[in-house]
């Protein structure tokens, strides 16, 4: 089965034991590694959340730079597989296997949340809970890297200009501009967006 935005944590299970997981890229994206090379207030020493980790290769590089990583999936099978595959890495992950409505994470703890993939297969009326727990854990002048789908589909729901800036509140957030990316899976990818947020 195809799994996205109407699947439980028990489908994304079932399709990581069958290995159908098109979405995984073998290493970081281009645009995490530009992100943190580009990003000095992303301190080394900090910490980082990486959300719907899936197989773990987006948190294995931000561990290999010194930070602090949570990698956080609902698929059991997933964290199963990345933390396997996690012997052979260098850092310092805590793999968590935890649905992202509910984060088992400290207030204000948090430099630098990544997302690539997850936050586009949030049904729409989870994703005002979704932006909640990064509020909450986000550090003052911590940074968001957020990628996702720019059109949707029967799997997700698109990220665009009006989605972001209607749940990312200027009160809280400043936004950055929203720039359109392929998102690079090791089957080919999918159109995107990129943006990074930061919590005032
Ligand atoms: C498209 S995959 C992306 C995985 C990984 N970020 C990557 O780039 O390969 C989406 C991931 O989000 C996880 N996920 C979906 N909904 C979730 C939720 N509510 N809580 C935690 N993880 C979730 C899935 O299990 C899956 O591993």
């Amino acid at each position: 089965m195809a799994v996205g935005k109407k699947s439980t944590a028990k489908d994304w299970d079932e399709s990581y034991k069958n290995k159908i997981h098109s979405w995984n890229i073998d290493g970081p994206s281009p645009e995490l590694v530009a992100t943190i090379a580009s990003n000095p207030s992303i301190s080394r020493n900090g910490t980082a959340l990486d959300l719907g980790c899936g197989l773990g290769n987006e948190a294995m590089f931000l561990a290999e730079c010194g930070l602090k990583v949570y990698a956080v999936d609902h698929s059991e099978e997933a964290i199963k597989i990345a933390k396997n595959n996690y012997k052979q890495t260098n850092g310092d992950i805590s793999w968590i296997c935890s649905s992202i409505e509910n984060l088992p994470i400290a207030d204000n703890s948090i430099d630098f949340v990544n997302d690539r993939g997850c936050f586009h297969v949030i049904s729409l009326k989870d994703r005002k809970t979704y932006v909640n727990e990064v509020l909450r854990v986000l550090k003052p002048n911590g940074i968001f890297l957020l990628r996702g789908s720019s059109i949707s589909s029967d799997h997700w729901e698109e990220v665009n200009e009006n989605s972001i800036h209607s749940l990312f509140s200027p009160e809280f957030f400043q936004i950055s501009p929203i720039y359109s990316i392929r998102i690079f899976s090791d089957e080919g990818g999918i159109a995107g967006n990129l943006v990074l947020i930061k919590k005032i």
